[in-house]
């Protein structure tokens, strides 16, 4: 949440850092805020709405020069999105400003210690209180009250400011008495340095610096990073030197375009055949095992656990949830699956020999992180499975398996979850395969249906064109409902999921079972009903149970819509509208069955003239608990 970009170099700093901001705009739309050091002078702008608003602002002021500056674009906690609470704020005397992603916890009290003082406070954030202790140290240090270049000044500044701070938080800062720096800092929210020729960079995201550099280093925890144009010096809080490891970013600045698209989340459903190939690719053996040894759990102690525990949020709960339909079936070890943000707080039993696995696309979550760092406290074994190589998630596990959807920008996840997918089953057979839980041909032959799986949902894809006119149709609805039983009752949760984040629209999903039990009450004359039917050649009394259910819901005047297997005839007599999808294994079947729920609540949401890349009061990266 909130996306934060800081440069020093040669170019002009506002045009990079405008230019990172659209890249991260994805992290809060709510307000954008640039500020720039030149010539002694700080000047800064900020406008509520998104960066747009920022840019035609711009455009009419007076040109920002200077070679270094911060920008940031916000997801709102602390005060509504105003232009006063927009960042950077900025200390009594105009000389610094900083930007920031997180919360600090203890803000009220320094903020009323910062009003005791005599600072005057602008806005209703929790940010504002950095500047006002930022400048309080910048004066102490300036005792003699002339301003002079001091190289390291306000790094030292933000590292004693830091040492007061509770919660989480990246904060970037410029000062105009140590022009030519910008620090940053890092508490539980991410930071990545950019280290290019005769510039640097800090921003919340690779994507805001790959088209200049991919040479990054990840701020560890706690740590305080001052970047120049010719250098990055980097220590703890503490002001000890820290060592870092720089990595080299694998995928180039095309791959965060829309390519044509009119959406990103366009480009990144069409993108899925290819995501779900990368994520296979090197783990299947010549002999059709699996190997992933990349994951460094050894497989003594694989073999030694008892119980699997999965934590994840949003749509990645929603991977989770079809992971323990796998690993229950393939390995035979009881799988719970647990909201992240209520994970810790009722206390679960875990012990050295459970295996809990972190789901998060990100890898920045907060309720994600906070649920690894207390499997971690009891002494569990936590492997992640994510999208962004080096984020907070997987540089706190034992273990990683990354699936490679490549940057998927648009806020509501689309390639992430399916590669989220296949990363649960690719790790639940290498543990069928590992305790013997599995023939090793019968693994082999799942692994190799795994394998058919771009293929499947290519074809899923090239069959949509009857999917988007439903959904232009269905506009105006009030409410869509969604049903499932077995793995597809996640899936009717992940349709219900992306027509509210998207579409706005009330839209829930059950359990086809429970329809009975309550949501059958909200079943009257043309309310359209999505089903997602069980294969008839997997577990044929699913099949014959949601048949049932489908009757159930026709007789009280649903609109059902089927989402079935081709040439199932047993269930096309009762639907209005049939969407069909090749037939694959049982287990898989939701990465076929999801495509065209994402596809119906883009297309949705696009008929009510949404922006789907970036819809209301969501942001992607949700970096607060
Ligand atoms: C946000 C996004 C969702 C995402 C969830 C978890 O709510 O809008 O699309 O599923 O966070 O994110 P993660 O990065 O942990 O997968």
């Amino acid at each position: 949440m909130c996306g934060i970009v800081g440069y020093a170099g040669h170019r002009q700093a506002a045009d990079v850092v405008i230019e990172g901001l659209r890249r991260l705009e994805y992290r809060g739309y709510d307000s954008a805020g640039i500020a720039v050091v030149e010539d002694g002078k700080l000047r800064s702008a900020k406008r509520a709405g998104k960066l747009v608003n920022l840019v035609e602002a711009l455009a009419e002021g007076a040109p920002l020069p200077g070679r270094v500056g911060v920008g940031h674009t916000r997801w709102a906690t602390h005060g509504p999105p105003t232009d006063p609470n927009a960042h950077p704020h900025t200390d009594c005397n105009g000389h610094l400003a900083v930007v920031h992603n997180g919360i600090i916890e203890n803000f009220a009290a320094l903020r009323a210690e910062a009003a005791a003082a005599g600072h005057e406070l602008a806005s209703d954030t929790d940010t504002e209180v950095v500047a006002h202790l930022l400048e309080a140290e910048m004066a102490a240090a300036d005792a003699d009250g002339t301003q002079l270049a001091r190289p390291g000044s306000l790094a030292e500044a933000m590292r004693r400011v830091c040492r007061r701070l509770e919660g989480a938080f990246t904060l970037v800062a410029v000062d105009i008495r140590d022009p030519g720096a910008v620090v940053g800092a890092r508490r539980n929210s991410p930071l990545v340095i950019g280290c290019g020729e005769g510039e640097n960079f800090l921003a919340s995201d690779v994507a805001a610096f790959i088209a200049y550099t991919r040479r990054a280093v990840e701020l560890g925890q706690d740590q305080v990073a001052e970047i120049r144009a010719d250098g990055v010096t980097v220590t703890g809080f503490d002001g000890v030197p820290a060592r870092v490891t720089g990595y080299r970013v694998d995928w180039d600045v095309s791959a965060a375009e829309k390519a044509g698209y009119e959406y990103f989340m366009l480009k990144e459903i069409a993108e899925q055949p290819r995501a779900i190939a990368d994520t296979l690719l090197g783990r299947i053996g010549a002999d059709g095992n699996l190997t992933l040894d990349e994951m460094r759990l050894p497989a003594d102690e694989l073999r030694e656990i008892d119980k699997i525990v999965v934590v994840a949020c949003g749509t990645a709960y929603h991977a989770g949830m079809i992971a323990k339909y796998a690993i229950e079936h393939w390995c035979r070890i009881p799988c719970e699956v647990e909201l992240a943000s209520e994970f810790r707080y009722r206390d679960p039993i875990l012990t050295r020999s459970t295996l809990v696995i972190a789901i998060s696309q990100s890898g920045e979550t907060m309720d994600t992180l906070m649920a690894v760092r207390h499997a971690r406290e009891q002494r569990s074994r936590v492997l992640a499975i994510c999208n962004v190589n080096g984020s907070s998630i997987p540089r706190e596990c034992d273990a990683v398996l990354y699936t490679r959807a490549g940057p998927e920008i648009a806020v509501a996840s689309t390639k992430a979850f399916l590669t989220q997918l296949v990363g649960c089953y690719l790790v639940a057979l290498y543990l069928a395969q590992l305790r013997g839980t599995k023939y090793g041909d019968e693994a082999r032959d799942v692994v190799s249906q795994l394998a058919q799986m771009p293929n499947a949902v290519d074809v899923v894809l090239e069959t949509m064109e009857p999917v988007r006119a439903l959904a232009r149709e269905l506009a105006s609805e009030g409410c869509v409902l969604f049903l499932g039983r077995h793995v597809g009752f996640p899936v009717a949760l992940e349709g219900a999921l992306k027509l509210k984040e998207l579409a706005y629209m009330h839209a829930e999903g059950f359990a086809a079972g429970e329809l009975k039990h309550g949501p059958i009450a909200l079943i009257e004359g043309g309310l359209p009903v999505v089903v997602v039917v069980p294969s008839p050649g997997g577990r044929e009394v699913l099949h014959d149970k949601i048949v049932s259910n489908i009757q159930e819901i026709r007789a009280r005047g649903a609109r059902v819509i089927v989402i079935a297997e081709e040439g199932d005839h047993e269930v096309k007599p009762y639907a209005d509208t049939l969407i069909e999808v090749p037939h694959v294994p049982t287990l898989l079947q939701p990465l076929v069955t999801t495509v065209p729920l994402q596809v119906f609540a883009c297309e949705l949401a696009t008929a009510k003239g949404h922006d789907v890349d970036q819809p209301r009061n969501l942001a992607k990266s949700v970096t607060v608990e």
